[in-house]
């Protein structure tokens, strides 16, 4: 059975750890699952790209950042200018993943100018120039061929970049703080899945794995007063996941690039064992 599968994770507000838990699930599938895994890194922020590669902060005063020289590449090679982002899905339709220090994980990393251009398509033509584009590109029977999984990472926001990635996805997962913006922007998640589903045949819909909690601090009462709001919702609290995600500096301190995968740190660290019980739930329920 091909179990070729596309997670996004998304929530249109800021901050909520969509970049962490991309991250995390590109490690355990790689690392733990050894899975052929591609992060795809859809924010112009960089964030994503900026964990795993060298990213280069373009000298135009701007503080944008765009890939730097793929590694395959060589001077002699007149029709390519060596660097490669996720935005070429749009602009040359040829995107060619740069290799990182885990084994089995690639990254399409992203061009803060390029894709914000992307995002600047007209209404009308969002669907065929953007959201097609994605789709048909991780469907391709060579990318189809090189990887088991590909794990989408967005910016903050349901633009064209969000939606194109959600039609493209076999499975979404929805980080949240137990906070008023973010627990807001759960039923716009939910409700932007539910029309994506309604041009989608019935073996083929997209999945919500789950929602999950992050930064979650029971002792707080925002926390749990939100926490009861979801749970008492039927339309939210079927997609709450059984596990969660507390507030510890470790997971800050995984996100720098020198001190690398958190699935290298002591068995015994309490952060690398929740997250990665937070990961074994969520490719249960994927591959389940
Ligand atoms: N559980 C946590 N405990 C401590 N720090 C966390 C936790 N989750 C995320 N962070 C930190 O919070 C910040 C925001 O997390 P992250 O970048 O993953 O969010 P995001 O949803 O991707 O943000 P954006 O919407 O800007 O892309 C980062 O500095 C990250 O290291
Ligand atoms: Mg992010």
């Amino acid at each position: 059975m091909n179990d070729y599968c596309v997670i996004t994770t998304a929530n249109n507000k800021g901050g909520v750890g969509k970049t962490l838990l991309s991250k995390t699930m590109g490690e355990y599938a790689s690392i733990i699952l050894g899975k052929r895994t591609l992060l795809i890194d859809l924010d112009p922020q960089t964030n994503l790209s900026r964990r795993f590669i060298d990213m280069r902060l373009l000298s135009d005063g701007s503080e944008d950042y765009a890939p730097p020289i793929h590694p395959d590449w060589s001077s002699n090679d007149k029709e390519w200018d060596g660097v490669s982002s996720s935005a070429d899905i749009w602009f040359s339709g040829e995107a060619i993943p740069y290799p990182t220090d885990i084994k089995g994980l690639d990254i399409l990393p992203a061009h803060a100018q390029l894709l914000a251009d992307v995002e600047l398509v007209n209404k009308q033509d969002v669907y065929l120039k953007v959201v097609r584009r994605l789709r048909d590109f991780l469907f391709l029977p060579d990318v189809m061929s090189s990887y088991d999984l590909v794990v989408i990472d967005t910016r903050p926001s349901k633009g064209p970049l969000t939606t194109a990635a959600l039609h493209a996805s076999t499975h979404i997962v929805i980080p949240s703080e137990m906070e008023a913006p973010s627990v807001e922007g759960l039923f716009g998640m939910v409700a932007l899945r539910n029309n994506i589903n309604i041009g989608r045949s019935r073996d083929e819909q997209l999945k919500i794995i789950g929602i999950l909690p992050n930064k979650l601090q029971l002792s707080t009462q925002v926390h749990r007063e939100h926490m009861e709001l979801l749970t008492s919702d039927p339309n939210i609290a079927p997609y709450i996941l059984p596990v969660n995600i507390g507030y510890r500096t470790d997971y800050k301190k995984s996100m720098y690039r020198d001190v690398g995968s958190i699935f290298t740190f002591p068995p015994s660290n309490k952060a690398r064992q929740e997250i990665q019980e937070v990961c074994r739930v969520i490719f249960d329920r994927v591959y389940g």
